[in-house]
């Protein structure tokens, strides 16, 4: 099912083009202290990464169903920043690879891809002469700077407790010219497509209810991805662009695979914590499983921006 386009922050609405025009950025390098303060840090994921500790089939189901249901989207976006042979190229929480895999099919023999992620249980199973598995901790690990065209990442920094220091880690390793990509979820929408469904409100309080949850105990920021604009404002980057959409799935469909994999992963917690019974749950289970029933997603955003310097020709062929 295609992505319907719902909304920019800020913009016009461009359902499947190229990203918004690029609102009034602040100018200078702040790539020392890329830093928003202000109330939005509070929320940010305390403790470790959990997808770790889970077992690897159900896991890797989990991040295949994720990537096959974001993976078009991302790779049009990329596409449209100029992506050519001979570009090297950086993802951070690049989990099963396919983004990684793509990209280095794309810069080919004479370009370079490091595929980088906490967790390599699915990474060091590839081996393409263009492509670096790297075992990377975002938190605690430096990177290269100035070494790569393009560095991206999707639905990783909701998962840090910091994620302005990994921003400010990724627009570093961003040679002249470079650009930054970032994709995060923001779980502001889940709303039934029919809003007279008997159902409807019962769908869109439970999905408000457990996404406040996980921000209130830290678990992940379900309300991060809002401030990409903000944050990639002050990273000393210029040609940005912002997009916010979300999509319109439909229940039983492939797309809603991954949503209800999350869905039933995160359960255990939310019923010890007494944040929904069990019996609602199996109502959204049905009601993801029931065809006659669609619904918008969460928004995806999509902030990018380009390092200063390098040239025109660059864009296209950087080497
Ligand atoms: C929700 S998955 C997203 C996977 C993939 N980027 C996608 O969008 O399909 C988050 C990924 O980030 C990785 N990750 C989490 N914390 C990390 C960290 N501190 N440093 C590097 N990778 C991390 C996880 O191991 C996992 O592969």
């Amino acid at each position: 099912m295609p992505a319907v386009g719902f909304g920019e922050v800020p913009g016009k609405h461009t359902p499947d083009g190229p990203l918004g025009a690029p609102p009034a950025a602040e100018d200078g390098p702040v790539y020392d202290d890329a830093g928003t303060g202000g109330e939005e840090g509070l929320a940010h994921k305390e403790g470790d990464y959990r997808g770790i500790q889970r077992d690897p089939g159900p896991e890797r189901l989990r991040l295949r169903e994720l990537a096959a249901s974001l993976d078009p989207q991302t790779r049009r976006h990329i596409l449209d920043l100029g992506l050519a042979p001979g570009w090297r190229c950086l993802e951070v929480g690049a989990a099963e690879g396919s983004m990684s895999v793509w990209l280095a099919s794309q810069v080919g023999e004479k370009g370079h891809v490091v595929a980088a992620d906490l967790d390599l249980r699915f990474l060091a199973e590839l081996d393409l002469p263009n492509l670096e598995v790297r075992g990377l901790d975002i938190r605690r690990d430096e990177l290269e700077r100035a070494a790569f065209d393009l560095a991206y990442c999707r639905t990783l920094l909701l998962h840090l407790p910091d994620p302005t220091e990994a921003l400010r880690k990724l627009a570093n390793a961003l040679c002249p010219g470079g650009w930054l990509l970032v994709e995060e979820p923001d779980m502001c929408v889940f709303t039934a497509a029919d809003p007279d469904h008997p159902r409807a409100e019962f769908f869109e309080r439970f999905h408000r209810d457990i996404y406040q949850h996980f921000r209130t105990v830290k678990l992940m920021d379900t309300h991060f991805a809002r401030t990409l604009p903000v944050l990639f404002a002050k990273l000393g980057l210029e040609d940005l662009r912002y997009q916010a959409s979300a999509r319109w799935l439909r229940g039983g469909s492939l797309e809603v695979q991954s949503p209800l994999r999350s869905l039933t992963i995160l359960s255990p917690p939310l019923l010890e914590a007494g944040v929904v019974t069990q019996a609602e749950i199996d109502e959204v289970v049905a009601l993801y499983a029931n065809s006659d029933f669609a619904f918008l997603s969460g928004l995806q955003v999509v902030a990018c921006g380009r390092k200063p310097g390098g040239s025109a020709l660059g864009d296209q062929v950087r080497r």
